[in-house]
C-alpha cells in the first residue's frame, strides 16, 4: 500500500505505477477522452490492476465505458461532481467506485485494498466457471461419443447378417452427410445425419435369414415382409428422447420412401418425406448399387450414376440428387476410403 500513497494524492496530468499496477489519470489539464483512448489502445501490453480516474466535467461525455469493462480492469472515479446524475453516470460508465472530494487518504486506500481484492476474486471465480465448464463439456464430449460408438456397433451388427464387414453404414452415411454439407443444411444437422444414417436399416434384424439373405429375386409374398424393415426400425427406435435416436427413427422410417409417392411403407410423396429421409435414400441406393449383394454384383459408377439421374423427379429429390452430382469427386473419394478390406480405417469421426 505504500506504493498507492503517492499515487493516489500526487496530481499530475497522468501518471502510472507498473510496479504496483495502478493506473492514476488524472485529466486536470488534458483531454480526458483522448487520454483513455490512447490508454485503451496500449492497456493490452501494460500490468494495470485498477484505475483511479480523477475526473472534473466531462463525465457526461466519457465514453470509457469499454476501457473499464471491456478490460475488466476495475476504475475508480475520484471527483468534485457531487450530484446524483455525474454519480450514477459514473456506475454506469463502469466505474466499480464513485468517490467524492474532499478526499481522505485511509479511506480512498480502503476502497482501493477492497476493490483489488474484488476484483481478484472475481478473475479467480471466472478462471474456475472457465476450468469447470471446459471439464464438463470435455464430459459431454465423451459421453455423446461413446453414446455414438455403441449406436454405430449395433448398427454393424444388424449389418453383419447381410454385409461382410459392414462398410456400407460408414459409406452411406458419409454420402449423407456431404450431401447435407452440399445442400448448406449447416454443421449441427449434418453432424447428426451422419450419425443417424447408419440406423437406416436396423429394422432388418426383424427379417428372417431366409429371405434377408436369398440370392435370387423375392417373390411377392417374401417382398412384403421385407418391406417391413422401414417399420420395424421406426418401431425399435421411437419415443428416444435422444436427439439421434429420433433422427434415426425418421430415417429408418422414410429411407424408402420415393418422390413421386410411389414408395414405402406410407406412399409419402414430395416434400411431405422429410430431408433426412430423401438424402439417405439417394446415399443408399448409390452405394447398393456399387456393392455387391447376394443378389447382383456390382454396377460401374458411371451405370450407378445414370441410375440415381434418372431417379431424379420420381424415386428420388430433383434438389438432392443435384447435390449429389455436383459432389461426385467426394463420394467417389468416401467410397475409395471406406472399402470393405479396410476394416480398421472405418469410422464415422
Ligand atoms: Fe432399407
Ligand atoms: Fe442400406
Amino acid at each position: 500500500m505504500d506504493k498507492m500513497d503517492n499515487l493516489i494524492f500526487e496530481i499530475f496530468p497522468w501518471n502510472r505505477n507498473f510496479e504496483c499496477g495502478i493506473a492514476h489519470i488524472d485529466n486536470q489539464h488534458q483531454n480526458l477522452v483522448k487520454i483513455l483512448n490512447k490508454l485503451a489502445i496500449n492497456l493490452a501490453n501494460l500490468s494495470i490492476d485498477l484505475v483511479l480516474n480523477e475526473i472534473f466535467d466531462e463525465l457526461i461525455n466519457y465514453t470509457g465505458y469499454h476501457f473499464s469493462t471491456e478490460e475488466k480492469i476495475p476504475i475508480i472515479f475520484i471527483t468534485a461532481l457531487t450530484e446524483v446524475a455525474d454519480e450514477t453516470r459514473g456506475f454506469e460508465v463502469g466505474g466499480v467506485d464513485y468517490i467524492t472530494k474532499p478526499v481522505s487518504k485511509p479511506i480512498v486506500q480502503a476502497r482501493v485494498k477492497t476493490h483489488l481484492a474484488l476484483h481478484k476474486q472475481n478473475q479467480i471465480l471466472e478462471e474456475t466457471v472457465e476450468k469447470r465448464t471446459a471439464e464438463l463439456k470435455h464430459a459431454l464430449d465423451k459421453m455423446e461419443s461413446y453414446s455414438l460408438d455403441s449406436i454405430i456397433r449395433l448398427c454393424r451388427a444388424s449389418e453383419y447378417r447381410d454385409e461382410d464387414t459392414g462398410a456400407h453404414i460408414y459409406r452411406m452415411s458419409h454420402y449423407s452427410a456431404a450431401i447435407a454439407r452440399q445442400m448448406s443444411l449447416g454443421e449441427t444437422v449434418t453432424k447428426w445425419i451422419l450419425y443417424a444414417a447408419p440406423m437406416h436399416d436396423i429394422g432388418k434384424i426383424g427379417i428372417p435369414d431366409r429371405i434377408l439373405l436369398k440370392p435370387g429375386k423375392l417373390n411377392d409374398e417374401e417382398w412384403q415382409i421385407m418391406k417391413q424393415h422401414s417399420i420395424f426400425g421406426g418401431k425399435i427406435l421411437e419415443n428416444s428422447k435422444a436427439g439421434y435416436l429420433k433422427l434415426g427413427q425418421i430415417i429408418a422410417l422414410t429411407h424408402h420412401e420415393k418422390w413421386d409417392g410411389s414408395g414405402y411403407p406410407n406412399g409419402l410423396k414430395g416434400k411431405k418425406i422429410p430431408m433426412v429421409g430423401q438424402i439417405v435414400a439417394v446415399a443408399d441406393v448409390f452405394d447398393a448399387l456399387t456393392s455387391k449383394r447376394p443378389y447382383k454384383e456390382p454396377f460401374s459408377i458411371e451405370k450407378s450414376l445414370d441410375i440415381i439421374k434418372e431417379g431424379s423427379g420420381n424415386h428420388f429429390n430433383p434438389e438432392v440428387v443435384q447435390a449429389f452430382i455436383a459432389i461426385k469427386q467426394e463420394i467417389l473419394n468416401i467410397k475409395e476410403k471406406f472399402q470393405d478390406k479396410n476394416e480398421n480405417s472405418l469410422t464415422l469421426s
